[in-house]
């Protein structure tokens, strides 16, 4: 293939990158927008391997990483649970970091292509920076991993003068960042470039490790940013234009979701970056600094749950983790089918970190085929719900927690929640009074207009459909 049908090639795949994150954006073209991200990355790979830059020699070796690289991925897709996505996610993130670094010492070490001047000192900086992004999201994807799958605990880290160690370790990264390129010799450069890798690899395992449960929804879009910025510097490193797009695409959408996550959760970017906020993770609760919410809890049957539906005119239903642990959302979906014949107003109230992905509802609710007219952003339908007669809760816990507006002291002060408990009626359907991802109690379900259906959500929600039916 010629340099210019290759080129060609490359910008065909860019044009279909940017209509499948265009597609993407919308629940509706989402399919669509995946199709288009699979043509543009075939089409992207055939021209890379047919192009003037691979010689016959390196062929196999492409195709065979692609065969091992394809059936990993295949595997991998094929066996985790929807809800260790975010696992997956941040693993592969680490990948890409991963590849960053490699592709950064080996082009240092490759002696094939001889830069002279200010060519030389272009090409080691594109390097030095590449690593360097690269070692962070490299570790930092690997903390997040983790964390996400509860194998670190999700109580931030903080060591003494943090800030003070970032800032030694930036002034470090930038002096042996000069010392790089001033040296004369690889072995010289190679010392400098390896010094920072590990400076890079510490400050991005301390980032992460910093960052508190309550606020993992933010490292999750952020690392995909970084892995964007890695991907680019990678392109840069191998004078690869469309590496370059690519990379530059997934990094800023990944900035633009991290902002949307912020505004999401009512926290400013730095904030989150710099460490400290949102306390807590997993399933163990600490000590919120405000009160402990006390009183009654009321307790109902499926049967009630049922009979509370069927009188009801309005119902929201609020989906939360505890939904996708359950797979119940087919049974909603049945549930909200048979109320919408009986003529009750049905409709989902979605909060942007529900669950443990961005969109991680939608997905579900998309698969269970509900239809997307009835499902609403927090935004749209928050107004609702004191003209709702029944909000149900379905395995969400710290999306609905009242404290979040309440208690100025909470970890999760200034979140802005699904304010369910306006609602005449609200139901929580979990299987216990514990906590939610953050590690915060709940005084919701202390409300007096609140009960509680304790239990599995599949089970329980099947026993409300056969008790529904009757
Ligand atoms: P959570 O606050 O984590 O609450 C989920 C609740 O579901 C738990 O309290 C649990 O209570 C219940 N549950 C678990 N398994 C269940 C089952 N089989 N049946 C019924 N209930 C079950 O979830 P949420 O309200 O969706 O809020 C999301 C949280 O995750 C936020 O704190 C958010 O910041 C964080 N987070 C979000 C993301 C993104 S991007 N969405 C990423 C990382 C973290 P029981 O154990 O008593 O059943």
């Amino acid at each position: 293939m010629s340099e210019n049908l290759a080129t060609v090639a490359y910008i065909g795949a860019t044009i279909l990158f940017i209509l499948s994150l265009g597609g993407l954006s919308n629940a509706e073209t989402s399919r669509r927008g995946n199709f288009y991200g699979m043509l543009g990355m075939t089409i992207a790979v055939v021209a890379t391997m047919l192009g003037p830059r691979v010689t016959a020699l390196g062929l196999p070796w492409i195709i065979g990483s692609l065969a091992v690289g394809g059936a990993v991925g295949i595997y991998a897709a094929r066996k985790v649970q929807m809800t260790q996505m975010p696992e997956l996610v941040a693993l592969m993130h680490s990948l890409v970091g991963l590849a960053a670094c490699l592709v950064g010492f080996a082009s240092y070490v490759d002696t094939s292509i001889v830069y002279t001047g200010a060519e030389k000192t272009i090409h080691e900086v594109e390097i030095y920076i590449g690593i360097l992004i690269g070692a962070v999201t490299f570790s930092g994807s690997i903390i997040a991993f983790g964390k996400l799958s509860g194998k670190i605990g999700g109580k931030p880290l903080l060591l003494p003068a943090r800030h003070w160690l970032n800032l030694l370790g930036l002034l470090a990264v930038i002096w042996f960042g000069a010392e790089f390129v001033a040296a004369h010799d690889v072995d010289a450069g190679m010392l400098a470039l390896a010094i920072m890798t590990i400076i890079a690899l510490l400050f991005g395992i301390h980032m992460v490790m910093a960052i508190g449960g309550a606020d993992m929804p933010v490292v999750v879009s952020m690392l995909n940013s970084y892995s964007g910025w890695a991907a680019a510097a990678t392109g840069f490193m191998l004078a690869n234009d469309l590496l370059i797009v690519t990379g530059a695409l997934v990094g800023s959408s990944g900035a633009i979701l991290s902002y949307i996550m912020c505004r999401a959760m009512n926290r400013n970017f730095i904030s989150v970056i710099a460490g400290g906020f949102g306390t807590g993770g997993g399933s163990t609760p600490v000590a919120a600094a405000g009160e402990q919410p006390a009183g009654e809890v009321v307790a109902v049957s499926a049967a009630e749950t049922a009979e509370l539906l069927r009188t009801a005119k309005n119902v929201i239903i609020v989906p939360g983790y505890g939904m996708a642990v359950a797979q119940a959302q087919h049974t909603v979906y049945e549930i909200t089918k048979l109320l919408r014949e009986q003529g009750v107003n049905v409709r989902f109230g979605i909060h942007p970190v529900a669950g443990r992905m961005p969109g991680h509802m939608n997905v579900l609710l998309a698969e269970a085929k509900v239809p997307y007219d009835i499902v609403l952003e927090m935004d749209e339908i928050n107004d609702d719900f004191p003209d709702t007669d029944v909000s149900m809760v379905i395995g969400a816990n710290d999306i609905v927690n009242p404290a979040a507006e309440d208690d100025p002291n909470s970890p999760i002060a200034g979140m802005p929640v699904l304010q369910v408990w306006r609602s005449k009626t609200s139901i929580v359907m979990k299987r216990s009074m514990a906590s939610g991802y953050a590690g915060v109690d709940n005084p919701l379900f202390f409300r007096e207009n609140n009960r509680m259906l304790f239990g599995d959500a599949k089970k329980m929600l099947d026993e409300v459909l056969v008790a529904l039916k009757v």
